[in-house]
C-alpha cells in the first residue's frame, strides 16, 4: 500500500520550494494553493506575504515563477507544472501537465486503496450510536444515529483507526416494573404465532403489552403498587424478575435486528451494551464523584453544579447523578460508561452520535468527567449532535394523526418507491422480479441514507421521498446510475481486462476536470475522517458523478476519435471513476449495484 501524493500536494511543494529559494525569509510561508476556474490551481499566498514584508506582490510573484521549472513540452515525463503565470495583483495561475494528471491517476489505480494512506495518528475511538430503547418502537429519530454512526465507523476504520462500537440501548428504568408485573399476570402476551415474521411480531406484541400495562397502571392503584414492588425486585437482582426482564430485552433485540437488517447495517450482539451493562459500576461512580468533591449532596440528591447552566430565574440546574430516593439515572450510567470506555477499552476518543436535543446532558456529563480526570488531554469526548428530521411541511416529522412515524413504515415506503423507479428502467435490462426487489431495496435504503448523510449532521433536514428517489439532482440514485453506466461501458469493452493508462496523450477539458477531481479522493477522505463529516464525502461523490456525466456526453469512449490508445485511456478513467464511486459509497454504507 503506497500513499500517492496528489497533484495539489506536489504543486504546493514546488511553489513552497520556489518561495524559499526566491526569498529565504519566506521559507515557512503558506502559498495558499486553491483549485481555480481560470487555471487548475491558484496560489494566493504571495499577496499576504508581500504585505507582511512590505514588498510588491507582483514582483514577488514574478521572482517565485523564475524558480519554478516548467516543462518544455507537456510530454516531458518529469514535469508536473505545464504553465505558470502571474495574474491580477499577484496571484499565480498554475496549469499542470496532462501527462502528470494521467500518471498520478495511474499510481492511484495501482493501489487497492486508491492511494488513501492510513492516518499516521490513528488511535482508538469508542463510538456510541444506534441506541434504540427496549420495548419501544424505533422511530425516525433513531434513523439518524444509526445511519451517521455506521458511516463514521466505516470511514474511521478505513482510515486505520481502531473502532469499538457501543449500542447504548435503553434497557433499564422503572417502566420495567410495570411491564414485568403485567407479564407475570398475563403470561402469554409475548408468545409468537408466526415464526417467519418474528421481528415485526415481537414489536407488535411489545406494543400491545406496553399499552395494556400502561392503562392498567394508570387506572388501578393496586397494580401500580405491585409494579413499584417489582422495580425493587428488579434492582435487587431477583432471579425470576431478571429472567422476565431479559425476555423483554431479547424480544426487542429480535425486533431491532430486523430493522437494522432492513437498513442493511451490521449490528453485532457483543457491541450491544445497554444502560443495564453499567449497573455494577453505578455505586462506585457515585462514591468517586462524592469523595473527590466533584459532586455534592443537595436536598438528598447527589449533584454536580455548573456556573453556566442555569434554569429560569437564574437558578442553577445541576446534573443529578443519584436521586434523593437512591435511584440512579441516565447521567450515572453515562458517567460509568465513560469510565469503562476510557479505563477498560482504552479509548483516546469517545464519540456520541446522539440527537442535538441531548446536548446539554452531554455537555454536563463530559464536564463532570473532566473535573474528576476521567477525561483529560489524552482522552476527549465529543457529541456528534444531529438535527431533527422534518416533514415536507418543515415541522418535526409526524403522521397525519400527529403520531411519531414508525421507522419501518418509512423504510418500506422508500423501498416501494425505489422498486417502482427500478422497474420502469428495467425493461431494457430484462431484470427478473427478484432482481427488481433486490435492487429496489438497495436503491430505496441508499436513498434514505444518502439524504441523511448529504446534509451536515448538525442541520435539520426534510424527509421527502419524491426528492430522495429522483434520478436527477443530488441523490444516491443518481450516483448509483452513474456507477452502473460505467460498469456497462466496461462490460461492453470486454470483461476482465484492466484498462491501461496512456500518460503521453493530451486530455480534453472534461477529462482533465474529472481527472483532477479523482486525484483529490485521498485528501477528501482524510478531511472527512478528521472532522467526522460524511456530508463532505457525499458532496465529493456527487461532483464526481456530475463530472462523469459531462465527460460521458463529450468524450466517446469505445469509439474514441483518437483511436485505440485514447479509447484505452478513457476506459482507464472510467474504471478509476467507478472504483472511486464504489469505495466512497461503501464508506457511506450505500450499495452500488453493478446493473441498474
Ligand atoms: N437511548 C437513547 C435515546 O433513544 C439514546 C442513547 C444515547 N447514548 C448515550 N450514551 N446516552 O434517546
Amino acid at each position: 500500500m503506497a500513499s500517492v501524493p496528489s497533484l495539489a500536494a506536489t504543486v504546493h511543494q514546488r511553489v513552497s520550494d520556489a518561495l524559499s529559494a526566491a526569498l529565504p525569509e519566506a521559507a515557512s510561508a503558506d502559498p495558499l494553493l486553491r483549485r481555480s476556474d481560470r487555471a487548475d490551481f491558484q496560489a494566493n499566498g504571495m499577496l499576504a506575504l508581500a504585505k507582511r514584508l512590505k514588498g510588491n506582490p507582483r514582483e514577488l510573484a514574478t521572482k517565485v515563477v523564475e524558480h519554478i521549472p516548467v516543462a518544455a513540452t507537456s510530454a516531458d515525463p518529469d514535469s508536473v507544472i505545464a504553465d505558470i503565470e502571474v495574474s491580477g495583483p499577484g496571484f499565480l495561475n498554475i496549469t499542470v501537465a496532462d501527462s502528470a494528471i494521467t500518471a498520478t491517476l495511474a499510481a492511484r489505480a495501482a493501489d487497492e486503496r486508491l492511494g488513501v494512506p492510513h492516518a499516521p495518528d490513528a488511535g482508538t475511538t469508542v463510538i456510541d450510536y444506534a441506541q434504540p430503547n427496549v420495548a419501544k418502537e424505533m422511530h425516525v429519530g433513531h434513523l439518524r444515529s444509526a445511519v451517521i454512526g455506521d458511516a463514521v465507523v466505516r470511514i474511521l476504520e478505513f482510515s486505520g483507526e481502531k473502532v469499538v462500537r457501543r449500542h447504548h440501548i435503553g434497557d433499564w428504568g422503572t417502566q420495567f416494573g410495570m411491564l414485568i408485573q403485567y407479564l407475570i399476570e398475563h403470561p402469554h402476551e409475548l408468545d409468537h404465532k408466526d415464526q417467519a415474521s418474528s421481528g415485526e411480531e415481537a414489536m407488535s406484541n411489545l406494543n400491545r403489552l406496553y399499552k395494556a400495562a400502561r392503562s392498567l397502571f394508570d387506572a388501578d392503584e393496586e397494580f401500580k403498587e405491585r409494579s413499584r414492588r417489582r422495580v425493587v425486585d428488579l434492582q435487587a437482582g431477583d432471579e425470576e424478575t431478571i429472567a422476565l426482564w431479559r425476555k423483554f430485552v431479547d424480544e426487542s433485540k429480535l425486533y431491532f435486528s430486523s430493522v437494522f437488517d432492513k437498513l442493511d447495517m451490521e449490528i453485532r450482539d457483543p457491541d450491544v451494551v445497554g444502560e443495564s451493562g453499567y449497573n455494577d459500576m453505578l455505586a462506585e461512580t457515585c462514591r468517586l464523584l462524592e469523595e473527590s468533591g466533584v459532586a455534592v449532596r443537595s436536598e438528598g440528591a447527589l449533584c454536580v453544579f455548573f456556573d453556566d447552566v442555569k434554569g429560569p430565574e437564574g437558578k442553577p440546574v445541576p446534573l443529578i447523578v443519584q436521586k434523593s430516593d437512591g435511584g440512579f439515572g441516565y447521567a450515572a450510567t453515562d458517567l460509568s460508561a465513560i469510565r469503562d470506555r476510557v479505563q477498560n477499552l482504552q479509548a483516546d476518543t469517545l464519540l456520541y452520535v446522539v440527537d442535538a436535543r441531548q446536548s446539554l446532558h452531554f455537555k454536563m456529563v463530559f464536564e463532570t468527567a473532566r473535573r474528576i480526570g476521567w477525561l483529560n488531554e489524552k482522552t476527549h469526548a465529543l457529541q456528534l449532535a444531529f438535527g431533527t428530521v422534518l416533514g415536507k411541511d418543515g415541522k418535526p416529522f409526524k403522521t397525519r394523526e400527529g403520531e411519531t412515524v414508525r421507522l419501518v413504515d418509512l423504510l418500506d415506503e422508500a423501498i416501494d418507491r425505489a422498486a417502482a423507479v427500478v422497474r420502469e428502467k428495467s425493461e431494457k435490462l430484462g431484470l427478473s422480479e427478484e432482481e427488481i426487489a433486490e435492487r429496489g431495496a438497495q436503491v430505496g435504503i441508499g436513498a434514505v441514507k444518502y439524504a441523511d448523510l448529504s446534509t451536515s449532521a448538525s442541520r435539520d433536514y426534510k424527509f421527502d421521498l419524491d426528492q430522495m428517489v429522483s434520478l436527477h439532482g443530488d441523490t444516491s440514485v443518481y450516483l448509483q446510475y452513474a456507477y452502473a453506466r460505467i460498469k456497462s461501458i466496461l462490460r461492453r469493452a470486454g470483461e476482465g481486462q484492466t484498462p491501461v493508462a496512456h500518460p503521453e496523450l493530451p486530455l480534453t477539458p472534461a477529462e482533465r476536470a474529472m481527472g483532477l477531481h479523482l486525484d483529490q479522493f485521498a485528501e477528501v477522505v482524510r478531511e472527512v475522517a478528521k472532522g467526522y463529516e460524511p456530508h463532505k464525502l457525499a458532496a465529493y461523490l456527487y461532483q464526481l458523478a456530475s463530472l462523469f456525466t459531462t465527460f460521458y456526453d463529450q468524450c466517446p469512449v469505445l469509439t474514441a476519435e483518437g483511436g485505440p490508445s485514447q479509447a484505452a485511456n478513457r476506459l482507464f478513467l472510467c474504471e478509476l471513476t467507478a472504483r472511486t464511486l464504489h469505495q466512497g459509497m461503501d464508506l457511506l454504507g450505500i450499495r452500488t449495484p453493478e446493473r441498474l
